[in-house]
């Protein structure tokens, strides 16, 4: 069965426009001088609460809350989460209701810091925000186990989404989907993206590319194998394999490399990849975390400076900003050969810039 025959056997909510926009970024190509860059953007890819690249994983696990008869989504990020800004968004769409443990994540001076961007939004859409006092962390977490069993002692039927909507059964499907959706995009576009920089921190949104990739070149080996009909994407895929680097922004990269994995294989059996992902399979570029999750550094602020001034095309300090400056960095270095055509993932976040303003005083 091919990848997006094996999707649709999971139940999905609808919450993107459609395909999220594929596009070139001819001025950032021509001022880097390397390899052709293009970016996919989940920051345009929905119009509940900005979209961003939960929205897409949420379409699975909200599908799975409404099967279960659940009422209160239950998640949890820091206090500029774009994850549980998604949450709460999707959970208003959906009908349901919200609580958010927003955690101390980021020690980070701006007066509003607890106040704009993200968590305005979130208390817009009615969430339950609830501030606690705990650090930074990808795992399963405390606080966030506290107010699924809140819930429960309450009388209602909780959710448990973890950070990033990652550590969960459904977490990687959506960036699987999205590996089956770029595909079918190349096919129309005339384009083979032989490298995708993607930002990672709790890892699903990179593990299921890889996974969803895995798929697809085990759809094309097939499609190959069958005759005429897949025989030239089969040969594509066979003679030029993808890399799909990550880079980091958690500054925990043993951590989010480890969890990346794990989700990467469990989203591969989902799937029913047959070949064992391999440690390989998932790259993670450690050099651009700038020391600290949550606080960008100089080559972060001046990526993000480079794509706004070229693209008009709007990065945060946490996320975007980061995978922006490692890829930057990687073609100035010839890392990523001028031979290359590129695609840079972003993944959205931009409301956490409001947070952030003395940066750019
Ligand atoms: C804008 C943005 N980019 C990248 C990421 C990293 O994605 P993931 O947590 O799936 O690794 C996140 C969330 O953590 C995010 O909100």
């Amino acid at each position: 069965m091919s990848l997006a025959t094996t999707l649709q056997s999971f139940p999905r909510h609808p919450l993107l426009f459609g395909p999220s926009p594929v596009h070139p970024l001819e001025r950032l190509t021509r001022h880097l001088g390397g390899p052709a860059l293009w970016a996919k953007r989940e920051d345009c890819n929905s119009g509940v609460a900005y979209g961003g690249n939960k929205t897409r994983k949420l379409e699975y696990l909200v599908a799975d809350a409404l099967a279960q008869g659940c009422d209160t989504l239950v998640s949890v990020g820091g206090v500029q989460s774009n994850h549980t800004r998604q949450v709460a968004a999707v959970a208003a769409r959906a009908g349901l209701k919200c609580v958010l443990i927003q955690e101390s994540w980021v020690q980070w001076p701006d007066s509003v810091y607890d106040k704009v961007g993200n968590i305005l939004i979130s208390r817009l859409a009615g969430a339950d925000v609830r501030l606690v006092r705990a650090g930074f962390g990808i795992g399963v977490k405390e606080s966030w186990e506290r107010a699924v069993r809140e819930v429960e002692e309450a009388g209602g039927t909780p959710y448990a989404i973890p950070a990033g909507a990652s550590e969960h059964r459904l977490g990687g499907l959506g960036f699987a989907g999205w590996a089956a959706e770029l595909a079918e995009q190349e096919r129309r576009l005339g384009v083979y993206f032989d490298t995708i920089v993607v930002c990672s921190v709790t890892g699903s949104t990179q593990a299921g590319m890889v996974a969803g990739f895995a798929a697809l070149a085990e759809d094309a080996e097939a499609a190959e194998v069958a005759g005429a009909a897949g025989a030239e994407v089969g040969a594509a895929w066979g003679a030029r394999p993808r890399r799909v680097i990550g880079v980091d922004a958690s500054a925990e990269p043993a951590r989010t490399r480890e969890q990346t994995l794990r989700i990467a294989r469990g989203t591969a059996g989902l799937i029913g990849v047959r070949r064992k992902i391999e440690d390989a399979d998932v790259e993670l570029d450690e050099r651009y975390h700038a020391g600290t999750y949550g606080i960008p550094d100089e080559a972060t602020l001046d990526a993000m400076r480079l794509a706004a001034r070229t693209e008009g095309m709007v990065t945060d300090p946490v996320y975007e900003g980061k995978s922006m400056a490692g890829l930057i960095d990687l073609v100035r270095r010839g890392e990523i050969g001028a031979d290359s055509t590129v695609l840079y993932a972003h993944l959205g976040g931009q409301p956490a810039l409001n947070a952030y303003s003395a940066l750019f005083d």
